[in-house]
């Protein structure tokens, strides 16, 4: 059936009991995306879409049917770059490119779909029931109704409806993304049946590599060849798991020659499984890695603009105690000439975590603390978590309950837990998840949302609603004219939209800041720009030497905030000696400093969805050597950081990508000796940074006490010229906090050239803003 530009082929049998009809649709959206979504044609009930995420219904372009015979369809693409080559039984699809198989589906058969049935009970007659065999059956039936989970009873209302589908990448076997996992950059065989698993979860103290999910997921994967970038987002919130498997296929080769010969292709299977929902994948055909951003972020959105402040540094501890506390380290990083941004107050604040209320003896004026910090140009920001404390006399849960708001358990009872609210009674000791009492220390799966969707449906959308309505609650607040900074742990795919993202609670381990670096990247992949790690650890006690790496480190990666948890010691940067105390001036001195180059990465996250931090791969998607590099990343074009993760280390082996390239020692203005592995000595006192020839950086002359004491500052720019002696850059400013960027055009947009020793500055028209 051909309708309105969308393919509907119906007739997909599947094996359960009965035979089921599925509706499957093939489209194709502009920009080198396809679109394949398979549903029950008529489901007992509606089964859940994933809503939200998506910026808009993505409008669909009319495929071409250039052949047609039996049981075999073949479609053309707009431009007819590629063709679709769609097989009913076995029921495959296709992609090539100009004759390339670049992808395909279903070519392992696992594509499944649990249809859903009536309750077991509804579905035997007596005489059956009586039937020993269909007894058993129904048993077996009822099986699936219900799972246990530990203590944990899930029950299904509407029973198993899980489904899943295997895609070939052809010529592939480098694969990244899925965030987010403590796992390496380059995504792992899952053949020894550890599949990467996609559901948000609080897991204290949780190990490094690890295929587990932990708080946040984004069910992209991208993979990557020489002369291609292809991706598949899997869009379903339910849990998920991922399959991976990487293997050489024997193809005869291409010379008339050898065609006796084999030559080993490599190939990369992945499954994906989910728990409910229905199958709708998008295949971002890229081809290069920037095209496939800019799809995924055509569909999910790009990176919010940050408000400048928050890209300064940001002091955090739980807890800062009270008023005086605040003060005092206010007063601390101007003593010991250090500047900052932000200081945090963590959930202590509140009034027996009623979250949005002042503990009264701790904070007794809080609008004073907050003057006192504007006065000095700088900010306070509040944690809350995701939960309202069970207390009738606490206007926020009385009006949510009387409204009906709470998720309500499977019994239509609003649903409580046990989280931090209610700690002092019952859990003097206890370590800090997010649901205490629940499967997985998180909500049960049967709890019920709103418009009676199962917690399975949408677990992992959670965070991203509360991210959602907390950044859209700040616009209002200040009528829509400031730009909003929300951070969240828990994320989803068009999280971006909304602000932040952290790493979660890490530990004080040098493992941790390694691992940190693969994790922003895998994140920055996934169309989240704005992303750090806790500076120092979260959970433990830092060696000073740790500590100081781990400042360097943050310095230069998306989002920098140094937070500790309750048992660990005071770590503000003064408190380690002299020597380390300077070294973390310098390295935070270094990031204000940097912070025009930054902003103006920013600004082309946010219009051209181009990642802050990214894979070398991504600049040099032709160099094999740089295809698993994880100890060290671009920021931007135009900086190449290597962070010294290795305690006591002398000097680090740094991979200088493109033979045809010319690197700088970012500080010194030297002149690297040829591209390729180089052997670099380091000291306590920073990390290698580089300069690519070729690039213009604008920056600060100095930093200053925190962005805003910055405004008038001077600005210097760094000019690393290429082989031909030339170099190109540019610089973003606006106001800073205000949408008058977007409603007013006020914002200052230059381009720097460096050509035939002449240096211009200029607006060039087709870098004119486009924000959707
Ligand atoms: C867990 C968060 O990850 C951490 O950053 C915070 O300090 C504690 N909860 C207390 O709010």
């Amino acid at each position: 059936l051909y309708k309105d530009g969308i393919i509907y082929f119906l007739g997909i049998y599947l094996f359960v009991c009965s035979q089921i009809l599925l509706q499957v649709e093939i489209s194709e959206i502009q920009g080198n995306i396809f679109r394949l979504k398979i549903d029950e044609a008529s489901p007992l009930r509606a089964r859940y879409k994933v809503p939200d995420v998506l910026i808009k219904e993505p409008t669909t372009q009319r495929l071409f049917v250039s052949q047609k015979e039996s049981g075999i369809l073949a479609l053309s693409s707009v431009n007819e770059d590629y063709k679709l080559k769609v097989t009913a039984n076995p029921f495959q699809v296709v992609i090539q490119s100009k004759g390339e198989t670049v992808l395909s589906m279903n070519s392992n058969g696992l594509l499944y779909f649990e249809h859903l049935q009536p309750p077991p009970g509804d579905r035997y007659t007596e005489n059956e029931e009586a039937a020993s065999d269909s007894s058993k059956r129904k048993q077996e039936d009822l099986g699936l109704w219900q799972e246990k989970f530990g203590t944990f009873l899930d029950i299904k209302a509407h029973g198993p409806s899980s489904v899943g589908m295997d895609f070939s990448l052809h010529g592939f076997d480098h694969v990244y993304g899925i965030p987010q996992h403590t796992e390496t950059l380059l995504l792992k065989n899952t053949s020894d049946g550890d599949a990467y698993r996609l559901y948000n979860l609080d897991i204290f103290g949780h190990k490094i590599h690890d295929k587990i999910g932990i708080y946040g997921s984004v069910p992209l994967l991208l993979a990557h060849k020489p002369n291609r970038t292809s991706g598949i987002f899997w869009l379903n919130s339910s849990e998920t798991l991922v399959d991976i498997n990487t293997k050489a296929v024997h193809m005869p080769s291409g010379s008339a020659a050898e065609t006796a010969k084999q030559r080993a292709v490599p190939l990369t299977d992945v499954r994906w499984m989910s728990e409910s929902g229905i199958i709708d994948v998008f295949l971002l055909m890229g081809p290069t890695a920037f095209d496939l951003f800019k799809q995924f972020a055509q569909l999910t959105g790009t990176q919010a603009l940050p408000p400048l402040f928050s890209l300064g540094y940001h002091q955090c501890r739980w807890n800062y105690e009270d008023e005086q506390d605040v003060k005092a380290v206010d007063a601390g990083f101007d003593e010991h000439d250090i500047p900052y941004d932000v200081i945090w107050l963590d959930i202590e604040h509140t009034d027996d975590k009623r979250y949005f209320t002042w503990d009264k003896k701790k904070f007794q004026n809080p609008r004073k603390m907050q003057e006192h910090l504007r006065k000095k140009k700088r900010k306070l920001v509040v944690i809350v978590d995701p939960h309202i404390k069970v207390d009738p006399m606490y206007t926020l849960y009385s009006e949510a309950k009387d409204k009906g708001y709470f998720v309500k358990d499977r019994n239509g009872q609003d649903f409580e837990g046990i989280c931090w609210p209610a700690i002092p009674l019952l859990y003097p000791n206890c370590t800090p998840p997010s649901v205490f009492k629940g499967a997985e220390l998180t909500m049960q799966k049967d709890a019920v949302h709103y418009n009676n969707w199962e917690h399975r449906e949408v677990h992992n959308l959670y965070g991203f609603y509360q991210q959602m309505a907390t950044a859209e609650g700040l616009i209002r607040r200040s009528s829509g004219k400031e730009r909003p900074f929300v951070l969240t742990r828990s994320f989803f795919a068009g999280s971006q939209k909304y602000g932040a993202v952290w790493t979660g609670d890490n530990t004080a381990e040098w493992g941790y800041l390694k691992i940190s670096i693969p994790m922003l990247l895998t994140i920055s992949m996934t169309g989240i720009s704005f992303c750090g790690a806790d500076v120092g650890g979260f959970i433990g006690d830092p060696e000073p030497e740790l500590l100081v790496r781990w400042y360097q480190a943050g310095a230069y990666q998306p989002f920098f905030r140094g937070h500790s948890n309750m048992e660990s010691k005071r770590r503000e940067p003064w408190l380690f000696g002299k020597r380390n105390t300077q070294i973390i001036r310098e390295a935070i001195r270094e990031r204000y400093v940097l912070l025009p180059y930054l902003y103006t990465l920013f600004y082309r996250a946010h219009t051209a969805a181009e990642p802050v931090m990214r894979p070398l791969w991504v600049e040099f998607p032709e160099k094999i050597e740089t295809f698993d590099v994880e100890n060290e990343y671009m920021l931007g074009n135009a900086l190449l950081v290597h962070p010294v993760t290795e305690k006591e280390a002398k000097a680090v082996s740094v991979l200088l990508p493109g033979s045809e390239e010319i690197w700088y020692d970012f500080r010194k203005f030297k002149r690297m000796e040829d591209p390729g592995i180089l052997k670099i000595p380091v000291t306590l006192e920073n990390i290698p940074v580089f300069q690519r020839g070729g690039t213009v950086i604008p920056l600060k002359t100095a930093a200053g006490k925190s962005t805003e004491w910055m405004i008038d500052i001077s600005y210097e720019l760094h000019v690393a010229l290429d082989t031909e002696a030339c170099a190109i850059g540019e610089l973003y400013l606006d106001d800073g906090h205000s949408f008058q960027y977007l409603h007013k055009k006020q914002f200052l947009y230059r381009k720097f050239t460096f050509h035939k020793n002449i240096l211009t500055s200029s607006v060039d028209a087709d870098w004119e803003i486009c924000i959707s």
